[in-house]
């Protein structure tokens, strides 16, 4: 179906919250600098919003920050030292983060939460819709979600949520969609959204994850959104009153995500994102993989008696 919407081009990242999962590590760095493999994680992310056709890119920052502007900044110093060295191919790695997209920055002054971090986009953003992908949630480059959704929201308008599947003793770490299905298979309509509820209270396993593309009302409703669960503005609350009721920026659809996804904000998800990819890799994978095998051996063996 083609459309007469504006094509979507801006994507916004926030990357201001405390990253408090992974102290110490985070006290004077960001957690989107932590490398997986040896890019930090948020360079996945904006390659993602490149590749998804948005070139223009918003991060959301706060204090400790500024290494994330400094990564996607040329470093002239160490590009001469490179180039002096004919060292072509670090000058290309080096050369890759700034030459990436159109980058911009705002800051957000105190965390107080998504939905907040996501109104300092406002006046970036305008009146066109935007995409959200979130600075430490990493999709496999091989799973093009964010591609999809930006398609889905050209042709049905208002917001797409990318959702995923988890079992129910997990859906109290989420955002939790109520939903119905559509006429196409992993799209669906969403109806509520309830912010981490108990298994109990859930009303599906579908869960949020860190990837939107949203109608420009959401502004609106932030403005409007009370401090909901932790004290902090949900962007649960305001996609739920956007649900709720169409006018303010809706419909609210959802993809269901059935590929690769690592929250690199928690310690046990981004080790295994680091040896998922490490293990893929042309270059590093041959020799990782034989040394995993063998150190797996050795722990199924038992530990070694003295
Ligand atoms: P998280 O819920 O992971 O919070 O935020 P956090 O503070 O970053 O990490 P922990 O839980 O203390 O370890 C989800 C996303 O929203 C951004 C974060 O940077 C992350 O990408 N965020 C959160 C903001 O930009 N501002 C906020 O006020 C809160």
């Amino acid at each position: 179906m083609t459309s007469s919407r504006p094509r979507i081009s801006k994507a916004v990242i926030p990357a201001a919250g405390l990253g408090t999962r992974f102290l110490p590590a985070t006290k004077a760095t960001p957690k989107e600098m932590l490398p997986v493999v040896d890019k930090p994680a948020i360079q996945y992310v904006v390659e993602e919003a490149v590749t998804a056709g948005l070139p223009d890119v918003l991060m959301v920052t706060g204090r400790n920050k500024r290494p994330l502007e400094d990564h996607f900044d040329r470093n002239y110093e160490l590009e001469e030292v490179l180039r002096s060295k004919g060292d072509v191919h670090k000058l290309d790695r080096v050369q890759e983060s700034s030459d990436l997209a159109t980058m911009h920055y705002v800051r957000q002054g105190d965390p107080k939460g998504l939905g907040h971090a996501i109104l300092c986009a406002a006046p970036h953003v305008g009146d066109q819709p935007f995409a959200v992908l979130l600075g430490d949630d990493l999709i496999d480059p091989r799973d093009p979600l964010l591609t999809h959704m930006v398609r889905v929201q050209e042709e049905r308008g208002g917001s797409v949520i990318a959702l995923m599947e988890v079992e129910p003793a997990s859906i109290h770490l989420y955002g939790c969609a109520a939903a119905t299905p559509t006429h196409t298979p992993d799209v669906v309509q969403v109806s509520d959204l309830v912010e981490k509820p108990s298994p109990a209270e859930a009303p599906s396993n579908l869960a949020i994850i860190g990837r939107y593309v949203l109608d420009p009302g959401v502004f609106e409703v932030l403005r409007k959104t009370e401090p909901g669960r932790g004290g902090e503005i949900q962007i649960t609350d305001a996609l739920q009153a956007m649900a709720a009721d169409p006018t303010l920026g809706g419909p609210v659809h959802g993809v269901v995500f059935r590929g690769r996804r690592y929250d690199t904000g928690d310690r046990g998800d981004y080790l295994r994102a680091i040896v998922r990819l490490a293990c893929e890799r042309e270059d590093l994978g041959p020799e990782f993989r034989a040394w995993l095998r063998e150190y797996v051996a050795g722990e199924m063996a038992g530990p070694l008696e003295d």
